[in-house]
């Protein structure tokens, strides 16, 4: 049966200027840049300037993003952008990249608040925009400060995020309906709040009128990763209709490697086959996938017709997967 269907036009990323090594936070707390880069991959991450904001970082990968698909922002009829770090409460940090990008008048733009799975909320969201005929062309973002929201005295968080922005532009396409399709071909969303406490920010509009640090109880969260990660992965390929041994590339959120690797063995998926940048980037919430996409594709490791398999958790708990042809 025809269907509509989400395909990448284009992808593009931002990182920040500054470039901060682990030896750097062995200044700071009492840590090692053995421990850090033996717990969870990292070396080092990029932090954004002073007076830069979320919106600077994902105009410039929206931008790297239209260039590459070979479009303009006039073509762009929605704007979706994944943030836990806004500029401001509001307006949203969406409709600042849509003005930079002079999509006109015709389209709209808002934010999605999930946290480090943010990214995959968002392409679901964007996937049904235009499946619904709401939309034909979207400019799905993910885009983070954290550095922003970081306690430096808290070395069992200080040391793992990062700041960064990556873009994804979908675009509506006829499809048959089979796996053989490109574009976005499942995607699979879950939330539990009963496990709010394990990762969270200690501030808010409502309660303390603060932004608030970040709060990780990380080897819970460690332990919910692998076990969520693993069955939204299998549920995502079931759904479209395809085998572990269909998948072509993983490209997971990227929070410590310890997490990718025990994830693609519950999985079945070899490591050749994993997208890896978590070791130059650190955690950046809801950018990691699409820069991991973005810096891979300018590698030119994608063909058409590849299988991606994406898959995220975060604060909420909050985490999802999705399954993309190339
Ligand atoms: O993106 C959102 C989702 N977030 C995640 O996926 C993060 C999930 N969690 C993790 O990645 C890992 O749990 C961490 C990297 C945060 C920590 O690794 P771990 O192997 O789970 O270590 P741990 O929390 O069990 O801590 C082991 C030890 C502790 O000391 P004791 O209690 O054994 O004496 C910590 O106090 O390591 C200590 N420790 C540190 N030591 C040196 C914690 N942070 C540091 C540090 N440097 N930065």
């Amino acid at each position: 049966m025809a269907v509509t269907r989400a395909v990448a036009l284009g992808c593009g990323h931002y990182l920040p200027e500054r470039v901060v090594e682990n030896a750097e936070f062995e200044k700071l707390v009492d840590t090692t840049d053995e421990w850090i880069r033996a717990r969870s991959g990292i070396e080092r991450r990029h932090f954004a300037a002073e007076g830069q904001k979320t919106s600077d970082l994902a105009i410039e990968a929206a931008k790297m993003a239209l260039e590459n698909a070979g479009l303009t922002g006039a073509d762009i009829d929605a704007v979706v952008l994944a943030t836990a770090t806004p500029d401001q409460t509001f307006p949203s940090t969406a409709t600042r990249v849509q003005a930079a990008l002079g999509t006109g008048e015709h389209g709209f733009a808002f934010d999605i608040q999930a946290v480090c799975a943010g990214f995959v909320f968002a392409l679901a969201n964007a996937t049904a925009l235009i499946a619904s005929g709401q939309a034909r062309r979207v400019m799905v973002i993910g885009a983070e400060t954290f550095s922003r929201i970081m306690d430096w005295n808290d070395r069992t968080t200080s040391v793992l995020f990062g700041d960064g922005a990556g873009a994804i532009i979908l675009g509506a396409e006829e499809g048959s309906g089979e796996a053989t399709d490109r574009g976005v071909l499942s995607t699979i969303l879950r939330s539990d709040g009963r496990f709010n406490d394990l990762l969270y920010v200690d501030g808010g509009v409502s309660t303390t009128q603060t932004a608030g640090v970040l709060k990780m109880q990380g080897r819970e969260v460690f332990k919910h990763a692998v076990q969520k990660l693993a069955v939204a992965g299998e549920e995502a390929l079931e759904r479209a209709h395809l085998d572990v041994s269909d998948v072509t590339w993983v490209v997971p959120h990227q929070a410590n490697m310890r997490i990718i690797k025990a994830t693609a063995a519950k999985i079945g998926i070899p490591m050749e086959k994993i997208i890896v940048t978590v070791q130059d980037h650190g955690n950046t919430s809801a950018a990691s996938i699409p820069l991991a996409l973005s810096v891979a594709n300018q590698e030119g490791r994608f063909k058409p017709g590849d299988l991606l398999l994406m898959e995220a958790i975060g604060g909420g708990l909050t985490w999802g997967a999705a399954t993309l042809r190339w």
